[in-house]
């Protein structure tokens, strides 16, 4: 058994100053990690942590919470998890003015399949990925991600930008991958997302809660597409101004989706998709709808939840032929304020059930 202080490498980082008598828990600078453990242990007393090939224990989270303000983190080598049944996550991470990337070469692999059973929530036990909570004025750069068990980034938090992270989940598709949201945003002011490369089983943005949303240059393979919802039932039910804009959205249930919970009250206002581009949806190129109830659409829009000032200028594309290109089912008077400009979805069906949609918009 390696002692602690092997494990923890540390140096100072100030120019010119070596270690002398210092104890190197005290020492604020750059220290290496091999084990979870000893970053959990050292992690306090450090203004830059390397995570060097870290093989993360089962049924253990990598454990960078409390981080010092100003922390720069970075993954190195692959880093991989232990095999358990349980509910993660897999890593956690909180701070202010935290930045967090990825070494060149470096994988953060989950080794997903080990989990799945194509039921995703329900079924085994599965560890979601990342919580990014009270991760604030943060940002986190260039990860790459493999098969996340189930969830990956779970997001509550103020002012983060999350820039070129890849989630690519593509084995999901044959090994029973499932609820494997790319990114889940709640309860949050402030959150960028800029160019993410995602190819999973479920959403590839799925905001609950939040203001100032800003989600650009996406790609989205294989999932559920770029959802707002469901709203409702849930401790804040606001969503604001939200800005989804020049992504794809491919081989997906479906593009541009917003609905909100039957018989709850909140509401969806100020949120604009500018140019999205879609290819091969599955179920709905656009969709609206105000009827869910227990993860299930019940036919019967209510008016609880206001979904107003939507904005759907250049959303683009074709479904497969046994999809619906647009549904829009809106309780009486809730859907309200929309501007609908180049909304150009083909070669699916019509929908002959919407309802109580603004006259801007087609359907
Ligand atoms: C809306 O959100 C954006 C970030 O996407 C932010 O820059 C802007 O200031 C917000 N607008 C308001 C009125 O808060």
């Amino acid at each position: 058994m390696p002692s602690f202080f092997t494990l923890l490498a540390c140096s100072l980082a100030a120019a010119g100053a070596s270690l002398v008598s210092a104890s190197p828990i005290e020492a604020r600078g750059s220290c290496t990690f091999t084990t979870a453990a000893a970053a959990k242990a050292g992690k306090a007393g450090c203004s830059s942590i390397v995570l060097s090939n870290i093989a993360v224990p089962a049924g253990t989270t990598l454990d960078l919470t409390g981080l010092k303000s100003g922390t720069h983190v970075t993954f190195e080598g692959t880093t991989t998890f232990g095999y358990e049944e349980w509910a993660g996550p897999l890593i956690s991470m909180s701070g202010t003015s935290i930045t967090v990337s990825g070494a060149s070469g470096h994988l953060i692999n989950c080794d997903g399949s080990r989990w799945w059973d194509g039921k995703g929530t329900n079924g085994k036990k599965k560890p979601k990925f990342f919580y990014a909570h009270d991760l604030d004025s943060s940002s986190i750069t260039g990860l790459q991600i493999k098969n996340t068990p189930l969830m990956a980034f779970s997001i509550e938090a103020n002012d983060i930008t999350l820039t070129d992270i890849t989630i690519n989940n593509a084995d999901g598709d044959s090994l029973g991958g499932h609820n494997t949201d790319a990114f889940d945003v709640g309860n949050s002011v402030g959150v960028n997302i800029i160019k993410p490369w995602v190819h999973n089983q479920d959403d590839c943005l799925a905001i609950n809660s939040g203001e100032n949303i800003y989600f650009t240059g996406g790609t989205c393979i294989g999932g559920h597409g770029l959802s707002i919802g469901s709203i409702g039932g849930r401790s804040d039910n606001t969503v604001k101004n939200v800005t989804i804009e020049h992504s794809t959205v491919s081989n997906s249930e479906n593009a541009v989706r917003i609905k909100t919970i039957s018989g709850a009250t909140g509401s969806v206002s100020d949120v604009k998709y500018t140019n999205i581009v879609m290819s091969g949806i599955t179920d709905y190129g656009v969709v609206i709808q105000q009827d869910y109830e227990d993860g299930k659409p019940t036919g019967d829009p209510t008016n609880g939840v206001s979904i107003t000032d939507i904005t759907l200028d250049g959303v683009t594309g074709s479904v497969a032929s046994g999809a619906t290109e647009v549904y829009l089912l809106c309780g009486s008077g809730s859907c309200k304020d929309w501007t609908w400009e180049n909304v150009q979805v083909t070669g699916g069906k019509k929908s002959s059930a919407c309802k109580n949609y603004p006259s801007v918009a087609s359907c």
